[in-house]
């Protein structure tokens, strides 16, 4: 693993940086010390202070590069809660996109292997698993997951978990039963109901047990002189998420 960056904070702003990094700010040349650490404190030219902090995924979501739209927080919450990722297990991921639900994976000490068709878009994750200090456990692949499955299903079968974030979710869905282990979970996230009940069907149909989709909706509340209640702002819907488990 490659030493992970760092967010410096101070007088309202926020710069994701490695240790080693020389950076223009316009409260002077903030210089990181290669051996800084969180916690710490460092000065730029103009003596104006940056307290370093240990990224944590919010400050993830927050400055990684985006490619595809990343997903939520709270879905990410959702997914690793449902399916119980955790140290060990082998996930298989589709498509890998910005990265924070590889990165939230492989922090939580998942073994990740995650497939992005577009190579642009594939070079920023990987770039991302750096930053974020978890490249030695997600292995960022160049490719199309639905081209792949049939490789995938000869030479390295035996996932503990598939989470897919893609249009094209069931083509993988039905082929869940070879690539996960018995007890084995499917989360799958989709935008639409469309692409939801595609993924049900398709995972019914290849005799997944368990199968149920949530629509993760999220309300703020806002507390004020007045009273107390559910912001009013937005409806707070971000997807569904399908679960299923192989029997
Ligand atoms: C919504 S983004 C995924 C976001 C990601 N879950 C995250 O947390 O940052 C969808 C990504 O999937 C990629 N993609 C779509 N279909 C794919 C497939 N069949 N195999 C691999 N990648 C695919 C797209 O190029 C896009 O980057």
């Amino acid at each position: 693993m490659t030493d992970p960056a760092y967010l410096l904070v101070g007088d309202g702003r926020e710069y994701l940086l490695e240790p080693g990094a020389e950076f223009g700010t316009d409260l002077g040349v903030i210089e990181v010390p290669e051996d800084v650490s969180g916690g710490d404190v460092v000065e730029t030219h103009l003596g104006e202070t940056f307290e370093v902090r240990e990224l944590r995924l919010a400050d993830l979501f927050d400055h990684l590069d985006r490619t595809g739209a990343p997903m939520m927080p709270r879905d990410v919450g959702l997914v690793i809660g449902h399916a119980g990722i955790g140290r060990g297990d082998r996930v298989l991921d589709a498509g890998t996109g910005t990265g924070i639900l590889a990165v939230a994976m492989g922090r939580a000490g998942a073994e990740v292997t995650t497939y992005e068709r577009d190579p642009d878009f594939a070079d920023v994750a990987r770039e991302n698993m750096r930053i974020a200090g978890v490249d030695d456990v997600v292995d960022v692949r160049t490719g199309d997951l639905t081209a792949e499955v049939d490789a995938l299903v000869e030479s390295e079968p035996d996932f503990d978990v598939l989470t897919l974030d893609t249009g094209d979710a069931a083509d993988v869905v039905s082929r869940a039963p070879e690539l996960l282990v018995s007890g084995g979970f499917l989360a799958a996230y989709s935008p639409f109901v469309e692409g939801t009940r595609s993924v049900v069907e398709t995972a019914r149909e290849a005799g997944l047990e368990g199968v149920e989709s949530l629509e993760t909706i999220q309300r703020e509340m806002d507390f004020s002189e007045r009273g107390s209640r559910p912001s009013t702002a937005g409806v707070g819907h971000t997807g569904y998420l399908t679960f299923a488990r192989r029997p």
